[in-house]
């Protein structure tokens, strides 16, 4: 069994991203050969389907037989969570389930290890795309086999900005209505893949130059964290603190330095 204190960074990247490319074939296979069963969770906009389940089981399985001491959080509640494991995995099997039901694309696999609070790996798989974004602490991030540039710096009014307005319901309960309304007068673009991991990964890759979303759970974000760590962006929440990842909703805004502070003024 594996020494908890001598885990390889590089070894369990391979492992997390061969299991990762796995489960995505497994989604585009599924896709032509099954009918998609859909059901709502929590309202009509939580979705969740046979392949949801199907992924994420088979991803807690692996994960478990190869490293039995550590433990798996999944959106679906696949695994028995051990609450003193120190490496945690945090998985999504397909983020952006509205996507996968409606338009069978802009979907992805999110799948991360920490240690306790600190990222390790984070890896956003597009299988349509063909596009893995993956980062190692201290290894850089990657979009396939090109190195991933630091993110330009760039002020809002030259930014593009991905958001989700589904949670436009709940600004006004959060007191957030006139500042939503004033980052999307104030930036160049706003655009919604209704994805959030993607969308993280897309802040690493230049894609976005900021990413705010209100209401997501550690599986959605925690790959798209360590991605962005490691192209020099910053990932908090709307005071600017770093996110523990409890498993509670949280506001999430993640770009650049400049960008980052400049919605944080408006959010203030
Ligand atoms: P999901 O597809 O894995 O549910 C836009 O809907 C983004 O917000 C997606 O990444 C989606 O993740 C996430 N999200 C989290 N909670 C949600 C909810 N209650 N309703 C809709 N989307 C949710
Ligand atoms: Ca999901």
């Amino acid at each position: 069994m594996m020494d908890q204190q001598q885990l390889n960074l590089q070894n369990v990247l391979a492992f997390a991203k061969q299991i990762t490319e796995e489960a995505g074939n497994k989604i585009l296979h599924m896709l032509q050969s099954e009918k998609i069963e859909v059901s709502r969770k929590s309202s009509d906009t939580d979705l969740v389907t046979q392949v949801d389940h199907e992924i994420e089981r088979s991803l807690v399985t692996q994960i478990a037989q190869k490293y039995p001491k550590h433990t798996v959080v999944g959106e679906e509640g696949m695994s028995e969570i051990n609450p003193t494991a120190i490496y945690r995995w945090y998985i999504d099997p397909i983020d952006g389930t509205t996507n996968f039901v409606h338009q069978q694309i802009n979907f992805c696999i999110s799948v991360a290890l920490y240690k306790e609070n600190e990222g390790l790996i984070g890896i956003v798989y597009d299988p349509l795309r063909k596009e893995m974004f993956w980062a190692g602490k201290g290894l850089g991030a990657y979009l396939n086999e090109r190195l991933l540039q630091a993110i330009e710096e760039r002020r809002l009014h030259e930014a593009l900005i991905g958001t989700n307005l589904i949670w436009v319901r709940r600004t006004r309960k959060w007191g957030l209505e006139q500042q939503i309304y004033e980052i999307a007068k104030r930036c160049r673009g706003i655009r919604s893949l209704g994805a959030a991991a993607l969308e993280l990964a897309y802040v690493a890759a230049g894609r976005l130059d900021g990413f705010i979303s209100l209401h997501l759970s550690p599986w959605d974000f925690a790959a798209g964290k360590v991605l962005i760590n490691e192209v020099g962006g910053f990932l908090t929440d709307f005071k600017g603190m770093e996110i523990p990842l409890k498993n509670e909703k949280y506001g999430l805004l993640a770009a650049r330095n400049r960008v980052h502070q400049e919605i944080l003024q408006i959010l203030e």
